[in-house]
């Protein structure tokens, strides 16, 4: 397993203040998959997370167009004093972490390369499944990054578009839920993949639903923890890792579309009180 190095913009980056928060973006609820990982694995940090989710999904979108949307969600990170930012979406990773990285004065990661990482340690049969939005299937980045630790590994991809709208709208226990998992995921319970990736951050929020379709043989891999491990990591390196546990309300929650259903998600997932304000970028 390659280990990892700093990006060039790691060693550039001028932000030295350890009480700078860390920033999160995704469409929607699904990064906060990745926020509650970094509220176990790094209880000192502070959050700013901005959910767009006035236009999710973002995974039907053209990779220009979410490219767009993810350098206007890290301007307005800027303007939040953020220490790194963490590209919580699959979709958004796959259209421009490269741009992204190149063109900010900040650190910078994204969540595909983490679960590539977390998926192919627990491989045992070299067959692996992904399922992600369609802009995340198309760019083909998984098999890439895939490809580029493990060529023997064979990958089997799917596009599972309904999952993001089942999540943001609280559907996950619903027997349509169960079914439209079931239609979806059954190319890969006949390709016997023994590790499926969950290549976007809504999907955990339903992992229970997809356990079950795949059964138990099936590891479900989130890049959440591994995106968290991975933070901590280039922040310890910057030395601007925050250690002491700190109370929770200090973490701050933006959406471009209306609160309510993100706060009662968000509540949910997070067991923590969630209050979000509505921010119209420009
Ligand atoms: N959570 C996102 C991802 O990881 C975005 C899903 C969407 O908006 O389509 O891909």
């Amino acid at each position: 397993m390659p280990k990892l190095k700093p990006s060039k913009k790691e060693e550039e980056s001028t932000i030295t203040d350890r009480n700078h928060a860390i920033g999160l973006l995704d469409s929607g609820v699904g990064g906060l998959t990745v926020a509650k990982e970094i509220f176990r694995q790094l209880p000192g940090e502070r959050i700013v997370y901005f959910g767009d989710t006035a236009r999710m999904p973002y995974g039907p979108r053209p990779h220009a167009e979410v490219r767009g949307f993810g350098r206007q969600i890290i301007r307005f990170l800027e303007t939040q004093d953020v220490k790194l930012v963490i590209v919580a979406c699959n979709s958004a990773t796959a259209a421009g972490l490269p741009h992204y990285q190149a063109e900010f004065d900040l650190p910078i990661i994204g969540v595909i390369e983490p679960g590539v990482r977390a998926a192919l340690k627990h491989t045992r049969t070299g067959r692996v499944g992904v399922i992600g939005t369609t802009g995340t299937i198309a760019s083909g980045a998984y098999e890439r990054s895939i490809r580029a630790i493990n060529p023997e590994v064979t990958v089997f991809s799917l596009a599972c578009p309904l999952f993001v709208l089942i999540v943001e709208n609280d559907l996950v226990d619903t027997p349509e839920a169960l079914r439209v998992a079931e239609e979806y995921l059954n190319p890969l319970r006949e390709a016997r993949v023994d590790v499926l990736i969950l290549g976007c951050t809504h999907y955990p929020l339903m992992s229970h639903v997809l356990a079950r379709v795949m059964g138990p043989e099936v590891k479900l891999i989130s890049s959440a923890e591994e995106t968290a491990r991975e933070a901590e990591e280039v922040l310890r390196r910057l030395k601007l890792n925050q250690e002491e546990a700190k109370p929770a309300n200090r973490h701050r929650y933006f959406v471009s579309g209306s609160p309510g259903p993100f706060e009662s998600i968000g509540r949910k997932l997070l067991c923590r009180p969630v209050e979000a304000y509505q921010v119209i970028l420009p």
